[in-house]
Parts: structure tokens; sequence; C-alpha cells
């Protein structure tokens, strides 16, 4: 997998937010609740699942406990995060099933047909090459697997410099296709009819719920944790998320797709 910047992008600074924002673990918005609405229609349990951009692993763990997958592979470009996630799913006593590795962008280490299901959440939007990184999802699925995502794409009224700016602001690098980019370039690698379900509007509903917890219930509290300017910065970021999604420059969508089965 080639990414645009894979390194230490996700600094301290960025951890603390997700956590006192999102939970414990997670690196994106939506918690448990989206977990579950993401996989709903793809069967996880007794399945082997590898994770593209596990990040702190918070999702593996639920996919193992609560959605009963039989095994987690989370693979990952920063070393820190990987070596969290793994010391989490040991205290969660769930290691035999749960494990990360740190992954160099390029193909993928895995052997062909070893997983069921591809999962990734808002992590793809960080990869160069997706139609490289497709290529070598369908490989290492077994026939009739599924890949299930939810990323940021390019919105259907794209202001490209505003976006990349505000991901500057953020602290990270990105490339945005668009949703027809990445069914086109699933369908190149082999993956048939992909499914989307557009959530940009319940995306821009986290951002703005954070807006009101930054400004209200958890001013203090971050205040004391980081000072008043980068609170503001918080806050600035998050109300320009909202703008970038009820504008239309950004998009979340969830793309589901499978590998075809030689039945089929
Ligand atoms: C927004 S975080 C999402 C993490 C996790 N999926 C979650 O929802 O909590 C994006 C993750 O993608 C990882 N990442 C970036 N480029 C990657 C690549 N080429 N391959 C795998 N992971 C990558 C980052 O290190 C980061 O952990």
């Amino acid at each position: 997998m080639s990414t645009t910047a894979h390194t230490g992008q996700y600094t301290e600074e960025i951890l603390l937010r997700s956590k006192l924002l999102w939970g414990e673990g997670f690196l994106s918005p939506g918690g448990p609740d989206e977990v579950a609405e993401l996989v709903k229609e793809v069967e996880i349990a007794g399945r082997d699942v590898l994770d593209i951009g596990s990040g702190l692993g918070g999702i593996d763990l639920l996919l193992a406990r609560e959605h009963r997958a039989r095994r987690v592979l989370g693979v990952d470009v920063e070393p820190e995060l990987v070596e969290r996630a793994a010391a989490e799913a040991v205290r969660a006593g769930l290691e035999d099933r749960v494990r990360y590795r740190l992954v160099e962008p390029g193909p993928l280490e895995l052997d062909p047909g070893s997983f069921d299901v591809v999962f990734s959440k808002d992590s793809i939007n960080h990869v160069d090459d997706k139609a490289a990184l497709f290529s070598d999802l369908h490989r290492v699925l077994r026939d009739g697997g599924w890949f299930v995502s939810c990323d940021w794409l390019r919105g259907p009224n794209p202001d490209q410099s505003v976006v990349r700016g505000l991901y500057r602001l953020l602290g990270l690098e990105a490339s945005f296709d668009s949703l027809p980019e990445r069914v086109d370039a699933l369908r190149g690698a082999g993956f048939p009819d992909p499914l989307t379900r557009d959530r940009t509007s319940r995306f821009a509903g986290f951002f703005q719920d954070d807006c009101i917890r930054l400004a209200g219930p958890l001013k203090d509290q971050i205040v004391a944790l980081v000072g008043e300017e980068r609170h503001r910065a918080w806050l600035e970021i998050r109300r320009a998320m909202h703008r970038a999604m009820t504008t239309a420059a950004l998009a979340v969508h969830f793309v589901r797709a499978r590998k075809p089965a030689p039945l089929d």
C-alpha cells in the first residue's frame, strides 16, 4: 500500500482528542453503533477478518467480542498505534484472536485467500494507490468474501484546496477520490457490484455533536489539558469539518463489495 504520509501522522494530541470525543480505542467517530451499522449486512461471526488501518484497535476488539469474529488481524503503518492496540488486546484477554501487524506501504505480505472479510473504517483515504490496494485485498480474500468499508471521499461539490487545507489543519494527509472513482477502482480490482450508502449527514451530525460538547461540557477539561488556544483550534477544525460536509465538499460513504465465488 502506498500512502501519502505514513509515519507519526497520528500525534499524541490527535489521540487525546479522539479519545475524549469518540472514546477509548477509536480514531474515527460513531463508536460501536456505527461499526454495527457498517457490518450489519455482512456475516462476521466465525469469520476471519482483516482490518486495514486498525489504529488503536478498539474496533477489532468489538469485532471479536460483540460480533464474534473468529480471528481479526489489524494492520497499520504507525508503529506506536500497532503497539498500543496489541497491548489493549492483551488487557482484554483477546490476544489469541485479535492480532496486529505493522505494515509497510505496498503489497501486504499475506497469503492469498486467507480472509473472509476485509474491513476498513476511515483509513483508505490515506492510501494513494487505491487501485493497487483493492487488487491486493481481492487477492487476500477467499472466494465469496466481503470487503466492507467506511471512508471519507471527495464530495460532489469539491473545493479540494479547502479540503486539503482543512486536513493540514487537522495534521493529516489524505488523497480523496470521488464515489464513482472508488466504485470504478473496486470494479477494476474484480469486485463486480459495489454497494454504497451515503453517511455524510450522519457524520455531519457527529461533528456537530463534537462542537456542542467541545464548547460546553468538555471545555474546562480540554482547556486544562491542552490550553485555550488548542481548545479553540479543536473547535474551529470541528466546525470546518462540519461545514465541509454540509456543503458537500467532503462526503462519507459505506462501500461494500463481494469477491465472486466460482459458482456465482
Ligand atoms: C482515522 S484512523 C482510523 C483508525 C481505525 N480504523 C478507527 O476507526 O479507529 C486511520 C488509520 O489509517 C492508518 N493508515 C494510514 N495509511 C495507511 C496505510 N497505507 N495502510 C494501513 N493503514 C494506514 C493510520 O495510521 C490510522 O491508524
